[in-house]
């Protein structure tokens, strides 16, 4: 089922000029000899909104840490306003401007929600006072709670505090891998429109989501990985229209969020 598209249609859609973010043909993997991704290529450029869908185990969050210098680019390029940061270290990755929330364990759980905040800016500390009050506007409801213990707070607070994190040293890009998972249909809509805040903000965002009906509305372009390759690629709502894409990767997901919807009207 897995298909591969012709390099024009890798980045359909994509605005012209140079890329802020440009993964070309990556090859990486966790062990000797085995690749997770298989070619991937992604543009994110200035301003944008990007999506990764895909099925459970396509490479989505191993793309995302390729992105980041977690896991290690066999092949292919990699770069940042034109220059290679192909294998840069992720601390090297913050400094030239890029934010990284995990899928898990994204939050200092001992750690106040303030000291995350420090963090996230422990390279620059100068850059706290500078930061904090930008970012807090952004999440008022963690305002209130500064000097509570991020491992007492509910998953969607965890989130906030993770997002809140890699804004501080203030990003050009961000790289988020499945804010709404594990969220209730309410708390995920908020994390989509506070991701939408976010991008407003002139912050450019790849988003990895498994809620792909949802990350297609709110994204203005998105990928299709399936088995480590892109699969499909263009416009949000072109692809949430798309026969195939929808056959092929939202059409159980769109029964599941609608049996979900039900069960809740029900309760
Ligand atoms: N640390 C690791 N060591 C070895 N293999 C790994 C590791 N992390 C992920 N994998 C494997 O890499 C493949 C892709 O995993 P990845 O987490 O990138 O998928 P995903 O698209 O994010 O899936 P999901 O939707 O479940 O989050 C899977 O086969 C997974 O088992
Ligand atoms: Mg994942």
């Amino acid at each position: 089922m897995s298909q591969t598209i012709d390099d024009a249609q890798v980045h359909r859609g994509a605005p012209t000029g140079e890329p802020l973010l440009h993964a070309d043909n990556l090859e990486a993997g966790y062990l000797p000899g085995v690749n997770i991704l298989q070619g991937c290529s992604l543009v994110l450029h200035p301003g944008e909104l990007v999506g990764i869908i895909g099925p459970n185990g396509a490479g989505k969050s191993t793309l995302l840490k390729a992105l980041f210098g977690l896991v290690n680019i066999r092949s292919g390029t990699l770069t940042l306003e034109g220059q290679s940061i192909t294998n840069l270290r992720a601390d090297t990755l913050v400094k030239r401007g890029v934010g990284f929330v995990p899928q898990t364990n994204n939050v200092f759980p001992s750690l106040t929600i303030e000291e995350n905040l420090q963090m996230g800016v422990y390279q620059t500390p100068a850059k706290f006072a500078e930061r904090v009050g930008v970012v807090m506007d952004l999440f008022p409801e963690l305002g209130k709670r500064r000097r509570q213990r991020a491992g007492a707070l509910s998953g969607g607070e965890r989130q906030m505090v993770a997002m809140a994190r890699a804004l501080m040293p203030e990003p050009s890009v961000l790289l988020l891998d499945e804010p709404s998972a594990g969220l209730s249909p309410v708390r995920q809509d908020e994390a989509f429109l506070r991701t939408r805040r976010i991008n407003k903000t002139g912050v450019s965002v790849i988003i990895v989501e498994q809620n792909a009906r949802r990350a297609l509305q709110i994204c203005d372009r998105a990928y299709v990985l399936d088995q480590g390759r892109n699969a499909y690629s263009g416009p949000g709502r072109e692809l949430m229209n798309d026969p195939k894409v929808i056959e092929l990767y939202l059409g159980t997901l769109a029964t599941d969020v609608d049996a979900a919807r039900a069960t809740e009207n029900e309760g």
